[in-house]
Protein backbone atom coordinates (compact mmCIF):
# COMPACT_ATOMS: atom_id res chain seq x y z
CA UNK A 1 0.00 0.00 0.00
CA UNK A 2 1.20 2.90 -0.98
CA UNK A 3 1.36 6.27 1.95
CA UNK A 4 0.45 9.55 0.92
CA UNK A 5 3.46 11.16 0.09
CA UNK A 6 3.87 8.21 -2.33
CA UNK A 7 0.46 9.03 -4.13
CA UNK A 8 1.20 13.01 -4.44
CA UNK A 9 4.58 11.99 -5.94
CA UNK A 10 2.65 9.12 -8.47
CA UNK A 11 0.62 12.29 -9.39
CA UNK A 12 3.55 14.76 -9.92
CA UNK A 13 5.37 12.58 -12.22
CA UNK A 14 2.76 12.94 -14.62
CA UNK A 15 1.88 16.47 -13.63
CA UNK A 16 2.13 19.43 -16.27
CA UNK A 17 1.30 22.06 -14.44
CA UNK A 18 0.83 22.76 -10.68
CA UNK A 19 -0.22 25.04 -8.64
CA UNK A 20 0.48 25.80 -5.28
CA UNK A 21 -2.37 28.20 -3.30
CA UNK A 22 -0.93 29.32 0.40
CA UNK A 23 -2.39 30.62 3.24
CA UNK A 24 -0.36 32.28 6.39
CA UNK A 25 0.14 28.96 7.68
CA UNK A 26 2.84 28.11 5.50
CA UNK A 27 5.13 31.01 6.84
CA UNK A 28 4.54 30.22 10.58
CA UNK A 29 7.81 28.24 11.18
CA UNK A 30 9.38 31.41 9.85
CA UNK A 31 7.62 33.26 12.92
CA UNK A 32 4.83 34.86 11.21
CA UNK A 33 1.53 35.10 13.30
CA UNK A 34 -1.11 33.49 11.74
CA UNK A 35 -4.99 34.39 11.59
CA UNK A 36 -7.50 32.11 13.18
CA UNK A 37 -4.92 29.21 15.38
CA UNK A 38 -4.93 29.57 19.38
CA UNK A 39 -2.09 32.14 19.24
CA UNK A 40 -3.64 33.75 15.67
CA UNK A 41 -4.31 37.32 15.46
CA UNK A 42 -7.67 37.63 15.38
CA UNK A 43 -7.99 35.64 18.64
CA UNK A 44 -6.54 39.16 20.10
CA UNK A 45 -7.79 42.17 17.98
CA UNK A 46 -10.70 42.91 15.72
CA UNK A 47 -10.16 42.85 11.82
CA UNK A 48 -12.68 45.44 11.63
CA UNK A 49 -10.54 48.08 13.67
CA UNK A 50 -7.04 46.87 12.03
CA UNK A 51 -7.83 45.78 8.91
CA UNK A 52 -10.63 47.74 6.92
CA UNK A 53 -10.68 51.38 4.92
CA UNK A 54 -13.07 52.38 7.31
CA UNK A 55 -10.91 51.59 10.34
CA UNK A 56 -7.56 53.44 8.59
CA UNK A 57 -10.01 56.28 8.06
CA UNK A 58 -11.52 56.33 11.56
CA UNK A 59 -7.69 55.57 12.97
CA UNK A 60 -5.16 56.41 10.60
CA UNK A 61 -2.46 56.26 13.76
CA UNK A 62 -3.28 53.21 15.14
CA UNK A 63 -3.57 51.27 11.64
CA UNK A 64 -0.05 52.76 10.21
CA UNK A 65 1.23 51.47 13.91
CA UNK A 66 -0.03 47.81 13.45
CA UNK A 67 0.82 47.48 9.75
CA UNK A 68 4.60 49.12 10.86
CA UNK A 69 4.44 46.54 13.32
CA UNK A 70 3.64 43.79 11.21
CA UNK A 71 6.23 45.06 8.55
CA UNK A 72 8.95 44.69 10.57
CA UNK A 73 8.40 40.66 11.29
CA UNK A 74 7.77 39.98 8.20
CA UNK A 75 11.00 42.17 6.72
CA UNK A 76 13.27 40.45 9.90
CA UNK A 77 11.76 37.05 9.53
CA UNK A 78 13.18 34.18 6.88
CA UNK A 79 11.72 31.93 4.30
CA UNK A 80 11.76 28.69 5.65
CA UNK A 81 12.15 25.14 4.20
CA UNK A 82 8.49 25.10 3.14
CA UNK A 83 8.89 28.14 1.16
CA UNK A 84 12.16 27.16 -0.35
CA UNK A 85 10.63 23.43 -1.52
CA UNK A 86 7.85 25.79 -3.44
CA UNK A 87 10.50 27.92 -4.65
CA UNK A 88 13.03 24.55 -5.77
CA UNK A 89 9.12 22.82 -7.41
CA UNK A 90 8.69 26.10 -9.92
CA UNK A 91 11.87 24.24 -11.95
CA UNK A 92 10.94 20.58 -12.30
CA UNK A 93 7.62 21.48 -13.98
CA UNK A 94 6.70 22.48 -17.50
CA UNK A 95 4.23 24.97 -15.84
CA UNK A 96 4.23 26.08 -12.23
CA UNK A 97 2.44 29.03 -9.93
CA UNK A 98 2.02 30.08 -6.74
CA UNK A 99 -1.54 31.36 -5.81
CA UNK A 100 -0.84 33.16 -2.25
CA UNK A 101 -3.24 34.75 0.36
CA UNK A 102 0.05 36.05 2.22
CA UNK A 103 1.45 39.61 1.96
CA UNK A 104 4.71 38.68 3.34
CA UNK A 105 6.67 38.39 -0.03
CA UNK A 106 8.29 35.48 1.75
CA UNK A 107 7.79 33.23 -1.57
CA UNK A 108 9.55 35.58 -4.11
CA UNK A 109 12.58 36.10 -1.16
CA UNK A 110 12.80 32.05 -1.10
CA UNK A 111 12.99 32.55 -5.00
CA UNK A 112 9.45 31.70 -6.27
CA UNK A 113 9.10 34.01 -9.33
CA UNK A 114 5.33 33.16 -10.78
CA UNK A 115 3.75 33.82 -7.71
CA UNK A 116 0.54 35.48 -7.50
CA UNK A 117 -1.04 37.67 -4.07
CA UNK A 118 -4.64 37.98 -3.87
CA UNK A 119 -4.38 40.23 -0.65
CA UNK A 120 -1.45 42.26 -1.91
CA UNK A 121 1.97 43.06 -0.64
CA UNK A 122 3.14 44.72 2.59
CA UNK A 123 6.20 45.98 1.55
CA UNK A 124 4.00 47.78 -0.93
CA UNK A 125 2.56 51.27 0.08
CA UNK A 126 0.74 54.01 -1.76
CA UNK A 127 -1.00 57.13 -1.23
CA UNK A 128 -4.62 56.95 -1.03
CA UNK A 129 -5.51 60.56 -3.03
CA UNK A 130 -2.48 60.55 -5.73
CA UNK A 131 -2.07 56.45 -5.53
CA UNK A 132 1.99 56.98 -6.07
CA UNK A 133 3.95 54.69 -4.32
CA UNK A 134 6.40 54.92 -1.63
CA UNK A 135 9.18 52.89 -0.94
CA UNK A 136 9.03 52.90 3.09
CA UNK A 137 12.54 50.53 3.54
CA UNK A 138 13.24 50.36 7.25
CA UNK A 139 10.83 53.38 7.98
CA UNK A 140 8.19 51.83 10.37
CA UNK A 141 6.16 54.93 11.91
CA UNK A 142 3.80 54.71 14.74
CA UNK A 143 2.35 57.30 13.36
CA UNK A 144 0.13 57.92 10.15
CA UNK A 145 2.07 59.50 7.33
CA UNK A 146 1.34 61.77 4.53
CA UNK A 147 2.51 61.61 0.61
CA UNK A 148 3.78 65.20 -0.66
CA UNK A 149 0.44 65.55 -1.89
CA UNK A 150 -1.41 65.64 1.46
CA UNK A 151 -2.75 62.31 1.00
CA UNK A 152 -2.74 59.13 3.78
CA UNK A 153 -0.53 56.55 2.91
CA UNK A 154 -1.35 53.02 2.98
CA UNK A 155 -0.35 49.92 3.25
CA UNK A 156 -0.76 48.08 -0.64
CA UNK A 157 -3.10 44.98 1.27
CA UNK A 158 -6.90 43.91 0.70
CA UNK A 159 -8.87 44.98 3.84
CA UNK A 160 -11.89 43.33 4.47
CA UNK A 161 -14.94 44.84 2.17
CA UNK A 162 -12.20 45.52 -0.37
CA UNK A 163 -12.28 43.86 -3.92
CA UNK A 164 -9.24 41.40 -4.68
CA UNK A 165 -6.47 43.27 -7.35
CA UNK A 166 -8.55 41.71 -10.71
CA UNK A 167 -5.14 40.62 -12.26
CA UNK A 168 -4.35 38.45 -9.68
CA UNK A 169 -7.26 36.97 -9.22
CA UNK A 170 -8.22 36.31 -12.90
CA UNK A 171 -4.95 34.62 -12.96
CA UNK A 172 -5.30 32.80 -10.24
CA UNK A 173 -8.54 31.39 -11.28
CA UNK A 174 -6.87 30.22 -14.72
CA UNK A 175 -4.15 28.62 -12.71
CA UNK A 176 -6.66 26.89 -10.95
CA UNK A 177 -8.81 25.35 -13.41
CA UNK A 178 -6.15 24.30 -16.24
CA UNK A 179 -3.51 23.09 -13.52
CA UNK A 180 -3.29 18.94 -13.07
CA UNK A 181 -2.60 19.35 -9.16
CA UNK A 182 -3.03 22.35 -6.87
CA UNK A 183 -1.71 22.24 -3.17
CA UNK A 184 -3.40 23.96 -0.69
CA UNK A 185 -0.84 24.76 2.06
CA UNK A 186 -1.15 26.22 5.53
CA UNK A 187 -4.96 28.07 4.77
CA UNK A 188 -8.10 27.61 6.57
CA UNK A 189 -9.28 28.13 3.26
CA UNK A 190 -12.92 30.52 4.81
CA UNK A 191 -11.85 33.87 3.45
CA UNK A 192 -13.86 34.41 0.06
CA UNK A 193 -12.91 34.86 -2.63
CA UNK A 194 -9.61 33.51 -2.42
CA UNK A 195 -10.89 30.29 -0.81
CA UNK A 196 -12.47 29.57 -4.65
CA UNK A 197 -9.18 28.51 -5.91
CA UNK A 198 -9.49 25.33 -4.30
CA UNK A 199 -12.76 24.39 -5.18
CA UNK A 200 -12.37 25.68 -8.40
CA UNK A 201 -9.35 23.76 -9.10
CA UNK A 202 -11.26 20.76 -8.01
CA UNK A 203 -14.03 20.98 -10.06
CA UNK A 204 -11.89 21.23 -13.16
CA UNK A 205 -10.81 18.31 -12.23
CA UNK A 206 -7.27 18.77 -10.79
CA UNK A 207 -6.05 16.20 -8.37
CA UNK A 208 -6.33 18.27 -4.70
CA UNK A 209 -3.80 18.00 -2.03
CA UNK A 210 -4.10 19.40 1.18
CA UNK A 211 -1.35 20.71 3.78
CA UNK A 212 -2.27 22.09 7.33
CA UNK A 213 -2.02 21.10 10.63
CA UNK A 214 -5.56 20.59 11.38
CA UNK A 215 -8.60 19.57 9.12
CA UNK A 216 -10.32 22.42 7.10
CA UNK A 217 -13.21 23.40 5.41
CA UNK A 218 -11.72 21.87 2.46
CA UNK A 219 -10.40 18.53 3.80
CA UNK A 220 -14.04 17.06 2.60
CA UNK A 221 -13.07 17.41 -1.31
CA UNK A 222 -9.07 16.70 -0.61
CA UNK A 223 -8.00 13.61 -2.47
CA UNK A 224 -5.17 13.55 -0.29
CA UNK A 225 -4.88 15.07 3.08
CA UNK A 226 -0.99 15.39 5.18
CA UNK A 227 -1.46 16.62 8.25
CA UNK A 228 1.64 17.91 9.60
CA UNK A 229 3.76 21.25 9.31
CA UNK A 230 4.10 22.51 5.67
CA UNK A 231 8.09 23.50 6.85
CA UNK A 232 8.63 19.42 6.64
CA UNK A 233 6.39 17.87 4.39
CA UNK A 234 6.88 20.10 1.56
CA UNK A 235 10.74 19.33 1.22
CA UNK A 236 9.88 15.70 1.87
CA UNK A 237 7.64 15.70 -1.33
CA UNK A 238 10.21 17.14 -3.63
CA UNK A 239 13.26 15.29 -2.23
CA UNK A 240 10.88 11.98 -3.25
CA UNK A 241 9.70 13.85 -6.62
CA UNK A 242 13.55 14.27 -7.39
CA UNK A 243 14.29 10.25 -6.40
CA UNK A 244 11.19 9.02 -8.77
CA UNK A 245 12.17 11.30 -11.18
CA UNK A 246 16.16 10.04 -11.71
CA UNK A 247 15.01 6.54 -11.33
CA UNK A 248 12.19 6.70 -13.94
CA UNK A 249 14.55 8.51 -16.47
P1 LIG B 1 -5.56 31.32 8.98
O1 LIG B 1 -4.94 31.85 10.22
O2 LIG B 1 -7.04 31.43 8.85
O3 LIG B 1 -5.19 29.79 8.81
C1 LIG B 1 -3.88 29.32 8.96
C2 LIG B 1 -3.91 27.83 8.70
O4 LIG B 1 -2.58 27.36 8.72
C3 LIG B 1 -4.68 27.03 9.75
O5 LIG B 1 -5.58 26.15 9.07
C4 LIG B 1 -3.60 26.25 10.49
O6 LIG B 1 -4.04 24.97 10.91
C5 LIG B 1 -2.52 26.14 9.43
N1 LIG B 1 -1.14 26.04 9.93
C6 LIG B 1 -0.57 26.65 11.00
N2 LIG B 1 0.74 26.36 11.09
C7 LIG B 1 1.01 25.53 10.05
C8 LIG B 1 2.20 24.87 9.56
N3 LIG B 1 3.38 25.02 10.17
N4 LIG B 1 2.09 24.09 8.46
C9 LIG B 1 0.90 23.93 7.83
N5 LIG B 1 -0.23 24.52 8.22
C10 LIG B 1 -0.18 25.31 9.31
O7 LIG B 1 -4.81 32.01 7.74
P2 LIG B 1 -5.29 32.13 6.22
O8 LIG B 1 -6.04 30.93 5.78
O9 LIG B 1 -4.11 32.54 5.45
O10 LIG B 1 -6.78 38.14 4.90
O11 LIG B 1 -6.28 33.36 6.33
C11 LIG B 1 -6.85 33.87 5.15
C12 LIG B 1 -6.97 35.38 5.25
O12 LIG B 1 -7.61 35.76 6.47
C13 LIG B 1 -5.65 36.11 5.31
O13 LIG B 1 -5.04 36.29 4.06
C14 LIG B 1 -6.05 37.43 5.89
C15 LIG B 1 -6.95 36.94 7.01
O14 LIG B 1 -7.89 37.81 7.46
C16 LIG B 1 -6.75 39.47 4.83
O15 LIG B 1 -6.08 40.14 5.60
C17 LIG B 1 -7.59 40.04 3.73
Amino acid sequence: MKNNIEKVVDKLLTAKFVVVFTGAGVSAESGVPTFRDKDGLWQKLKPEELASFDAFMRNPDLVTEWYSHRRKIMTQVQPNPGHYAIAEMESLFEQFAVVTQNVDNLHRRAGSRRVYELHGNIERNYCIKCKKYHELKDIFPDKAIRCECGGLIRPDVVWFGEMLPEDQYQESIVCATSCDILFSVGTSAVVYPAAYIPIYAKRSGAFLVEINMNFTEISDIADVVLIGKSGEILPKIVEEFKKQKTRIA
